[in-house]
């Protein structure tokens, strides 16, 4: 444990981030798991060890089915702009669809389960999903003019219409660039303009906790705002929720809008050719969000994506064409893109998709669906776990449903809350794996290989198959494992997954990702292009990884950088806590203090007790360095739709600055009643605010890497 005294004795470099992570125990896959588990070799190992580079992902490119092989698995010409399996051609749509017919053609490709209790469940079959895809992609290209290469944005909600316009893109090789449908109609616009797209899909409504939203108007904002950045959308494809009855105010603009359930009858069992891509053509835009306004487009390929999703759903999800598998994420993200659509799609199995959120209309809803449809592989978020263990905890021993994997993604899981995962929702019956990756990266980067390697919670685990992370230092030295030290996380080599470039920005693409650790800007040697993901990490001396979030969400109290992760790890062994966040406020005398924001479970009453009970977890978890100025105890905490918190709307509020922008908050009426009590009890406290420097501004403002 460290001390003050420690730290004043031993300063930490600010080029180091303080780890104080107990070791976890390790969990053991269970017997019945590794018995059917596609990757229960561990010559599999032998297969993809670094020598073996770049061919051993021949193994995953060999999963599809090509037009043309391949003449070079991995070309480096012009680094970092990797280009995978070139010579190669295929389609997407064919490999994720048609293919499956001969065997499978009446088997279910998606269920999707509307989120009205009361509407009927759907599943396509491939043979269904095959004509609607065929109908939809000749409707693109003889209505609205899409040929190969356009850029077609959606802004789509969990709908099968959703996979059905990806995939009739892929067909025609044109390249969709999905919106998440949570966000708003400008954010929509901005990423039409920064896409060059003229052609807009999207739906009237969705249901959304019980109610019919309004998703059109949103499609004239978008359309408002792309004009004011230049760009002119010439066609909007209107899918109706409910064929025939139309659930927006909008009006639909005479030659602008389109209901696409009038038009398809034209295109009943018409045919598309499914366009032969090279390997490297883009297959799809996933916007993200970087430090700067502009978003990011990242440019993912046709034959290095598909192989790769294909090969880790394969082998990571341990997906069998018999399974039922529940990815409960949304297709606006990757891990819809890579883990919904296209890996399980490539491997024939069955993908399950619900269009609405986990806890309408009760916490039992997410086991109901499992139940009914027999899913046995779920995978979903941590903040999907702490929500449901909060407002839900005995809800799944109620159902009678079996999961023999179940797979975390989107940032690090708390020990505590991967047990509860583990014993509570997975009844202690299934595997876990804790998959870390970015929407840049295409595919999972970090995890464990169920079958093969023992889970560790609150550790994603070594480097995936043919994937070999680094940690660096600021100095640009190997930060080794097992010392205890954290540093940045960097992957050594490219990878079939990896993304193109930053859409209409390669410069940024070369400096975001490149330019830290590139040991020679001249080198066509990938070894010296080193992938810089940002994210501060640790590894254990067993090679397993364990993520301490975005390096730009660190607390730096009196020289001693504190991962925010951490923090609020250590508030969750308070057993009464839901959830945490930690933020940094100006002070004095430290530079940094830590003040904690943690919401209760139900029916726990907030007090001075509960507030010590977190510091003094904090204190023995990590040491006295890191003891919360304040321990704010609040209702609930502002997050994004996407279920990230927003670290930087509460910094503000502790700070005293401005908040700034909060409209993309699935929450924000939250924030006003956070401010209220917590600036009215610091008045009350004697902390009176004082003038922020520019700087210091800038980094509450900035604070956490969410926007
Ligand atoms: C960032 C990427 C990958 C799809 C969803 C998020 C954090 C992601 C983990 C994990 C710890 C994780 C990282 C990463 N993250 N997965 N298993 N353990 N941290 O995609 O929005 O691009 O976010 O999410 O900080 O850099 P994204």
């Amino acid at each position: 444990m460290e001390t003050d005294e420690e730290s004043q004795d031993t300063p930490v470099s600010e080029a180091q981030i303080a780890v104080h992570w107990r070791e976890e125990e390790y969990y053991q896959p269970p017997a019945k798991f590794i018995a059917q588990a596609n990757a229960g070799d561990p010559s599999i190992f032998e297969r993809f060890r670094e020598e073996r580079f770049p061919e051993c992902f021949k193994e995953y490119a060999d999963l599809l089915s090509w037009d043309a092989y391949w003449h070079t698995t991995l070309d480096t010409s012009n680094p970092p702009f990797w280009k995978w399996f070139v010579g190669g051609r295929l389609n997407a749509s064919f490999n994720c669809v048609d293919r499956h017919l001969a065997a499978s053609s009446n088997k279910a490709a998606l269920i999707w389960v509307p989120e009205p209790e009361e509407e009927e469940t759907r599943a396509i079959t491939y043979q269904e999903l095959y004509k609607r895809v065929n109908e939809f992609a000749a409707l693109l290209r003889d209505f609205a003019g899409v040929k190969i290469g356009d850029r077609v944005t959606f802004h789509l909600p969990m709908v099968p219409e959703l996979p059905v316009a990806m995939l009739a893109c892929a067909r025609l090789g044109a390249i969709h660039s999905q919106v998440f449908g949570g966000f708003s109609g400008a954010a929509c616009g901005e990423r039409i303009a920064d896409a060059d797209s003229h052609v807009l899909v999207t739906m009237d409504g969705f249901y959304r906790n019980g109610e019919l939203l309004d998703h059109k108007v949103k499609a004239d904002e978008a359309i408002a705002r792309a004009h004011d950045l230049g760009c002119e959308v010439d066609k909007v494809l209107v899918w109706r929720r409910r064929p025939g009855q139309y659930a927006s105010k909008s009006p639909m603009v005479e030659g602008r809008d389109f209901f696409v359930d009038e038009l398809l009858p034209d295109y009943r069992d018409k045919l598309v050719e499914p366009v032969s891509m090279p390997a490297e053509a883009p297959l799809f835009l996933m916007y993200t969000s970087g430090t700067t306004g502009r978003p990011k487009g990242c440019e993912h390929s046709t034959g290095g994506y598909l192989a790769y999703v294909a090969g880790t759903s394969k082998y990571y999800q341990d997906i069998h064409p018999e399974d039922t598998y529940w990815c409960f994420a949304d297709i606006g993200w990757i891990t819809g893109h890579s883990y919904i659509v296209y890996g399980p799609l490539a491997l024939g199995t069955t993908s399950v998709m619900y269009e609405g959120v986990p806890t309408y209309p009760d916490p039992g809803r997410p086991w109901r669906i499992a139940q009914r449809l027999g899913v046995d592989i779920f995978h979903t978020s941590p903040t999907t776990v702490r929500m449901l263990r909060k407002v839900g905890p005995d809800e799944p021993a109620k159902y009678d449903y079996h999961f023999k994997h179940m797979t975390t993604v989107g940032e690090p899981i708390e020990p505590e809350v991967w047990r509860w995962y583990h014993e509570v929702i997975g009844k202690g019956e299934a595997v876990i794996v804790d998959t870390w990756w970015q929407t840049e990266n295409g595919g999972f980067l970090g995890s464990t290989l169920p079958a093969l390697q023992a889970m560790k919670p609150g550790s994603c685990g070594p480097g995936v198959l043919g994937i070999y992370p680094v940690i660096y230092d600021e100095n640009g030295d190997e930060v080794l494992a097992g010392s205890g030290r954290a540093g940045n996380m960097c992957i050594r080599n490219p990878w079939p997954g990896i993304f193109q470039t930053i859409w209409g920005q390669p410069e940024k693409f070369v400096d975001t990702y490149y330019a830290k650790y590139c040991r020679d800007r001249q080198s066509k040697d990938w070894r010296d292009w080193p992938y810089f993901a940002g994210d501060g990490a640790v590894q254990a001396a067993d090679g397993y990884f364990r993520i301490l979030g975005r390096v730009d969400d660190v607390i730096n109290v009196a020289g001693h950088r504190l991962g925010t992760k951490e923090l609020e790890s250590a508030s969750l062994m308070v057993d009464e806590v839901a959830e945490a966040a930690a933020v940094p406020v100006i002070d004095d005398i430290r530079g940094r203090a830590v003040e904690m924001y943690v919401s209760l479970k139900p029916g726990v009453q907030a007090s001075e007790e509960m507030s010590a009970k977190v510091s003094r977890a904090i204190d023995t978890e990590i040491g006295k360095i890191a003891r919360p100025k304040n321990v704010w105890i609040v209702p609930d905490l502002p997050k994004t739709r996407s279920g990230k918190i927003m670290r930087r709307v509460i910094a503000g509020i502790s700070n005293f600055t401005d908040v700034g922008d909060t409209s993309t908050l699935a929450n924000p009426e939250i924030v006003d009643v956070i401010r209220h009590h917590v600036q009215k009890e610091k008045a009350a406290r004697g902390e009176v605010p004082r003038e922020l420097s520019r700087e210091e501004l800038e980094e509450i403002q900035s604070f956490g890497s969410v926007e």
